[in-house]
Order: C-alpha cells, then sequence, then structure tokens
C-alpha cells in the first residue's frame, strides 16, 4: 500500500531529504532552482509552463539526487490553461456542475501535457464583497452553489483516476475565511465565528474533503480573530485533520508564513516557522523558512521530528496518488491537446451558459437582424481583458471578441460599424463621443461593452467604488440621446453598481469575463442562437453602502418588509418614530438591484403549485418536492429552478433563506414537466448551540422559485 511505501522511504530519508520534500521554489530562476534540486532540498516547483524545462528539472530529482524523489510542479489554473473559461464566477451563474467540471477536465488535459500536474484550485472562499478583486475567482455568495461549484472543479481537475497522467491533483483555498476581508481590502483582516465558520465558511471545503476526495488544500492570507491561516491550530489541526480526516497536503499561500511576522503573530521568520510547523501547514510556498530554520527548531524542541515525518508523509501520499514515481515525466505533446477544437466549443458553451440577461425590455433582443448596428465601448474588441484574472497562459490571439465574432457571423449581411470610443474603461476623456452619436444615429441597434478590464479585478485588485469607471456612464447618456435603442454589455469581474445604466438601457447582459470564446458566445446569445439561462451566483447591490448584502443573511429583530423607502415620500416633519424604526438605509431601502439567482431568458416559465410528499417528516426521511414548470414563451429555453428552505427557529438563529437545491430544466416553447427535488431532511443540520452538527425539530418554510427573491412558500415539519 501507499502507506508502506511511504514507511519505507521515511525510514531512508534524512532530515534534510525530508526538509527539501516540505520547501517549494517558484521557477524565476531556473539555474539556481536546479542546483537545489540536486541537493534534494525541493519537492516541488510553481510555475514551470516548458515541458523540457519541467523534465529537466525532475530528471535531476529522479536521477541525481540519493532516493530519487519526484518533484510536483503547480501552477495557477484557475479558469483554463491556455483554452480560457469564464472566470469562476461566471461559471457559477450557469449553476451547470456538468459543465463546470468537463471545463476543468479541459484545464487539466492541457496544463498536464507541461508537466503541471497541481492546479492551485478551486478558489472556494465564500465571497460577499464585490469590493474585493479575488470575488471573481469565488463561485460568490453561497455555501451550497459554493460546494457544488467547487467539488465539480475538483472532480474536473483530479479526473476519475489522480494516477492518470492528464489528472492534476487540486488545491482548495484559502483555508480560511479570506473572503471576509474587512471593507472588500484584499489580505484584510477577519472576524468570524466559529460558528459562522462552520455553517458558512468552512461549508465548500468540508464538502471538498469528505465528498470530492481532495488532494490539497493552501492556507489563507489573512488573520481571523487575531490568528493568522497559516498558524491556525484549530482549523488546520482539530477542524481539517481530525474531524474531517483530510489525508492530503496543506501548503501555505506565498509568503503567508513569512508575513505572521507583519501580522504581529511571530517575532520573526523562524517563530513564523515554528508556528506554522506546529500548526499543520505541509509544504511552504516559496518563502523559505522550514529550509532555514527546521533543524534548530528540532534542535531546541520547539517542534517534534513526528510532526516532521507526518507533514512529509501527507506530501509524499500525493505524490504517490499522482504516480509521479512510475511517471515522473510528461510528454510535451503541447500542439495536439492546446486550443483543440471541442475544448474552444466547451469554452463557447460554459460562456453562452455563464451570460445573465438582466433586462430586456420589450424583447428587444435576440436581434432581429437589423441592417446596421453600432458596436461601440472599449470591450468590444480588448481581447486580453475579456479573458480575466490569473491568466498567464491563454494567449489573446486566440481570443474571439464580439467584435470579431459578430463580424465574422453576420459581417456580410449586416452593416457594422465600431468605434471604441475610449481605449480603456477608465479613460476620463474622449475625442470620440460626436462621432459615436453619429455611427449611433445612423444605426438600428447600438451594442454597447462597457465594464471593467480583467486588470481591475483579482487578487490585489479591490476596488472602493464600483460604479462603471471612467466616463463610460457618460457615453451611455450620450448616446441615449440619439434615441437609437441600446443594448449594453458588460464584461467585468464583479458586480459592478449599474443600477442608472440599467435603467438607460433596453436590454442588459451581464457577461463576466467570459474568456477566449466569449466574442462567440456573446454573439450567439445576441442573435438568439443560445438562450440566455445563467442566474447570478451573488447579490448585485445598488451602491457600494449596501455592502454587504447577500441573501442569506440573519434576520434583525426589525426586518424591514422587503419594501424599497423613498426617502422622498418621508414628510420633512416626521419624527423618529414615523420612520417606522425598521432595518433598511433610508436612501437606498432594502432591496438589492439584482437578487440572488436573478436572470431572465428569451422564453418564459410559468411555475405551477409545489405538492410535498409529506407535511410532516422525521429527521432520516427524504421530502419530495414536486410542481409542474411550463415553457410559456416563444423559444425553446432552459430555467434554473431553485429550492430555498428557512428553518423558523432553532437553537441558533439562522439565514432568512438558504439554497438546497437547484436543477436545469430545458423545455421546447410550451412544453412542461413535472419536476421533483429529493430532499434529504438530513440536508437540514447545521451547527447549532451546542457546536454539533445535526437537524433540529421544528418548523421550515420552502420556496421554489425562478430566484432567491422570488417563489411560492409552503411549509413543513420535522419531528
Ligand atoms: O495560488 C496563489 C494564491 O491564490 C495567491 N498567492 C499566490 C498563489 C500561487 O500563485
Amino acid at each position: 500500500s501507499i502507506e508502506k511505501k511511504i514507511d519505507l522511504l521515511l525510514k531512508k530519508m534524512t532530515l534534510k531529504e525530508k526538509i527539501g520534500q516540505m520547501n517549494q521554489l517558484s521557477a524565476d530562476d531556473m539555474e539556481t532552482n536546479f542546483k537545489v534540486i540536486q541537493q534534494g532540498m525541493a519537492g516541488s516547483v510553481l510555475s514551470i509552463t516548458n515541458p523540457e524545462i519541467a523534465n529537466k528539472a525532475q530528471k535531476i530529482a529522479v536521477e541525481q539526487t540519493r532516493l530519487g524523489i519526484p518533484l510536483i510542479f503547480g501552477r495557477d489554473v484557475i479558469h483554463g490553461f491556455k483554452t480560457i473559461f469564464p472566470i469562476p464566477l461566471g461559471q457559477a451563474s450557469s449553476f451547470n456542475p456538468d459543465l463546470v467540471e468537463k471545463a476543468a477536465r479541459v484545464a487539466a488535459i492541457e496544463a498536464s501535457e507541461t508537466g503541471i500536474r497541481w492546479t492551485f484550485a478551486p478558489m472556494i472562499d465564500i465571497a460577499r464583497d464585490p469590493r474585493w478583486g479575488r470575488i471573481a475567482e469565488s463561485c460568490g455568495e453561497d455555501p451550497y452553489l459554493t460546494s457544488v461549484m467547487g467539488a465539480a472543479m475538483i472532480n474536473g481537475f483530479q479526473g476519475k483516476d489522480l494516477s492518470d497522467p492528464s489528472s492534476i491533483a487540486a488545491c482548495a483555498k484559502h483555508f480560511a475565511g479570506y473572503g471576509a476581508a474587512e471593507g472588500g481590502r484584499d489580505y484584510n483582516t477577519t472576524a468570524i465565528t466559529e460558528r459562522q465558520f462552520r455553517n458558512v465558511y468552512l461549508v465548500p471545503f468540508e464538502e471538498a474533503v469528505k465528498k470530492a476526495n481532495l488532494a490539497t488544500i493552501m492556507t489563507a492570507f489573512n488573520a481571523n480573530d487575531g490568528i493568522p491561516s497559516s498558524g491556525n491550530e484549530f482549523l488546520l489541526k482539530q477542524i481539517l485533520r481530525k474531524e474531517w480526516n483530510f489525508k492530503g497536503f496543506v501548503v501555505s499561500d506565498w509568503a503567508s508564513i513569512t508575513e505572521m511576522v507583519d501580522h504581529g503573530f511571530s517575532a520573526d521568520n523562524k517563530e513564523a516557522a515554528e508556528k506554522a510547523i506546529n500548526a499543520g501547514v505541509d509544504m511552504e510556498m516559496v518563502s523559505g523558512t522550514y529550509v532555514a530554520y527546521i533543524e534548530t527548531l528540532l534542535k531546541e524542541k520547539k517542534i517534534t521530528i513526528e510532526t516532521i515525518n507526518e507533514e512529509v508523509r501527507n506530501i509524499l501520499r500525493v505524490k504517490f496518488k499522482l504516480g509521479l514515481f512510475e511517471n515522473p515525466y510528461v510528454k510535451g505533446n503541447l500542439k495536439e491537446v492546446f486550443y483543440k477544437e471541442e475544448h474552444l466549443k466547451l469554452a463557447e458553451k460554459a460562456a453562452e451558459e455563464s451570460i445573465v440577461l438582466l433586462k430586456n425590455e420589450a424583447q428587444i433582443l435576440p436581434l432581429k437582424k437589423p441592417k446596421t448596428i453600432a458596436i461601440l465601448g472599449p470591450l468590444a474588441d480588448a481581447p486580453h481583458d475579456q479573458m480575466g484574472t490569473w491568466v498567464f497562459d491563454g494567449e489573446k490571439k486566440h481570443t474571439v471578441t464580439p467584435l470579431a465574432a459578430l463580424k465574422e457571423q453576420y459581417g456580410n449581411e449586416i452593416k457594422i460599424v465600431y468605434e471604441p470610443v475610449l481605449k480603456y474603461s477608465r479613460d476620463k476623456d474622449s475625442t470620440a463621443f460626436s462621432k459615436a452619436r453619429q455611427i449611433a444615429k445612423d444605426a438600428d441597434i447600438i451594442l454597447l461593452f462597457l465594464g471593467e478590464e480583467s486588470i481591475l479585478s483579482g487578487e490585489a485588485h479591490s476596488l472602493s467604488d464600483l460604479n462603471l469607471q471612467g466616463i463610460q456612464s457618460e457615453l451611455l447618456a450620450a448616446l441615449v440621446k440619439t434615441k437609437t435603442p441600446i443594448v449594453t454589455v458588460i464584461l467585468a469581474g464583479r458586480p459592478l453598481t449599474i443600477e442608472k445604466e440599467v435603467k438607460l438601457s433596453n436590454a442588459v447582459l451581464y457577461a463576466w469575463h467570459p474568456g477566449t470564446m466569449g466574442g462567440s458566445a456573446i454573439a450567439n446569445i445576441l442573435f438568439g442562437k443560445a438562450n440566455p439561462s445563467a442566474k447570478l451566483p451573488i447579490t448585485f447591490p445598488k451602491n457600494v453602502g449596501q455592502i454587504p448584502m447577500y441573501y442569506n443573511h440573519l434576520n434583525t429583530g426589525r426586518p424591514a418588509e422587503g419594501s424599497e423607502l423613498n426617502l422622498n415620500s418621508i414628510p420633512i416633519e416626521a419624527s423618529q418614530t414615523s420612520l417606522g424604526n425598521k432595518s433598511y438605509y433610508l436612501d437606498s431601502g432594502t432591496d438589492p438591484l439584482f437578487a440572488f439567482g436573478f436572470g431572465l431568458s428569451y422564453t418564459s416559465f410559468e411555475y405551477g403549485r409545489i405538492n410535498l410528499s409529506k407535511n410532516v417528516l422525521k429527521k432520516e426521511d427524504i421530502l419530495e418536492i414536486s410542481f409542474t414548470l411550463k415553457n410559456t414563451g416563444k423559444y425553446k429555453g432552459t430555467e434554473i429552478v431553485q429550492l430555498y428552505i428557512r428553518d423558523i427557529a432553532a437553537s441558533i438563529a439562522l439565514p432568512v433563506k438558504e439554497l438546497k437545491g437547484f436543477q436545469r430544466i430545458e423545455l421546447q416553447s410550451n412544453e412542461e414537466e413535472k419536476v421533483t427535488f429529493k430532499l434529504p431532511i438530513s440536508d437540514l443540520a447545521f451547527y447549532g448551540i451546542d457546536m454539533k452538527k445535526k437537524v433540529e425539530a421544528g418548523k421550515f418554510d420552502l420556496w421554489i422559485g425562478s430566484s432567491s427573491a422570488k417563489g411560492e412558500k409552503v411549509s413543513f415539519e420535522v419531528q
């Protein structure tokens, strides 16, 4: 067995060789790296993408070190390697785990051909603050959706068998709570209680470990309640290892060990290494303190050899599972796998399924073959900027922009006139406004491509203002005056505050950063070759002041009833009490701009009455919920039907709504189908007052609907 092989190996290993396994190098200086590898002082290298260099490094590890332990090569393969898929937040909008799994499979096939056998993905941080740049890399605000999507990505990356040469080990990150950074400012501190960790932030990680066979985990940059993640023994030992029985290995995030000094949690790098080792960080990414201090720390009895053995064991286990000992080298048939036709097709489908239709006044979409189209805006032809954050390997020469796709598909029959007006979204002036207005006047329809470039989201790219950058809004306002109908397509890495722009546009498509084939997907949607089905995996606030705003919040003692409060309607002389003393902002009311789960289609769906198999259930029962869904519109379409529950009263207060299931139902025009959900009552378990996970008896509400803000409500009881 693997454990016996590890026993044998560990017996042969010197302390130095063990330390080497715990050390990850970055690929910046490979000449120096080759020497370090030869000395047996590296277990992994990060970000080699050339198979020849990978094989050269591997050959040194396998043939020129005493025990020949292979290296594991890691890389941030986040939403595709060469063929780029929509950003994860976009993929989550598809509510299609099968598709998401296939996308991750393609990423693994392309990446593994270069020698990469480990990706630092998926990021399954619950992200509820659109100011946070890394929200792009998340699956949004919901623990259930993030769990389903995270597991799909892990399955896709890791394949059926980790030892298959096209499988890459997944790394769920960031453990834990990084998405809750105060104010959405990257790396900022968090204040998550143990119960919030267990009921919200850790849910996708628990699923990944227990159900998706997750190979590795990365610690986070944030300090929670004063404890940096790379030194958090409670999370890494008590929860991850003891309670969840995690058998993979834990890697620190880049320099997150030495950053414990900046946090004020360690006096120096040596103490930081001590704390990380004792907390259970098996491999150190780049910062070198393990190599520098493990021997001294052992001598000083600050750490034990048993801990080191255990941590090296965890690393070797994954290397054995990947089959690296038998199969250390890579073929490097890059041409055979990069940008394959089937990969591009899948990327197009993934983009189509991630684009959310937010508004479609008078059914202006799909377009009915206009004679002249004005294509305007800085994001219409921005091949690099539509790929999104964390794209190092996808090349813009392979990217199909909306302009290119529309010209290619319709250039012969439709007159297409293009003017970017602004070079970048953030430009603050332009000399092309009047030219754009003229083009718009002469056109039957304006397709206006606004948003933010890839560089404005991602790590360390937080924003305090989520309005459209630069003078994009002014451009829209100027075009409105031409009276030509406007379809606004927004490409962005996060929810932007676009209330005004939505009002001014006749239709709005939210395309996120849709990746390599984003342009074809947008063209297909604009002309109805594809019907939008995506739903928002995150609440869209009206303004930054509403943040944090997420559908699955706890109630206050004074909830405001869904209503919009109009400040102007309040008489000047109104007393404090006459405002109602409810929990809302006077100037923004209580409603978001768009609710979690919202998204339109070119067709319409009618939901029939809900039928429950039982109204009173036992904890071991499965509740069957059924209803008829009918496509009442003109087009074939897919509706994502959503199941929410609320546990009315429990030992702790629980969210006002929680997603517990969803299905994609495709129907022809006029077709109807009986839809059934099977909800095991055990899925209603949570960590209650005694911090034990269980279902509590009592009354529940249940909704089936097209978003978190819609749906018929029924009730049931658990005894
Ligand atoms: O994987 C990333 C992580 O998410 C942020 N810091 C760097 C790592 C490796 O590139």
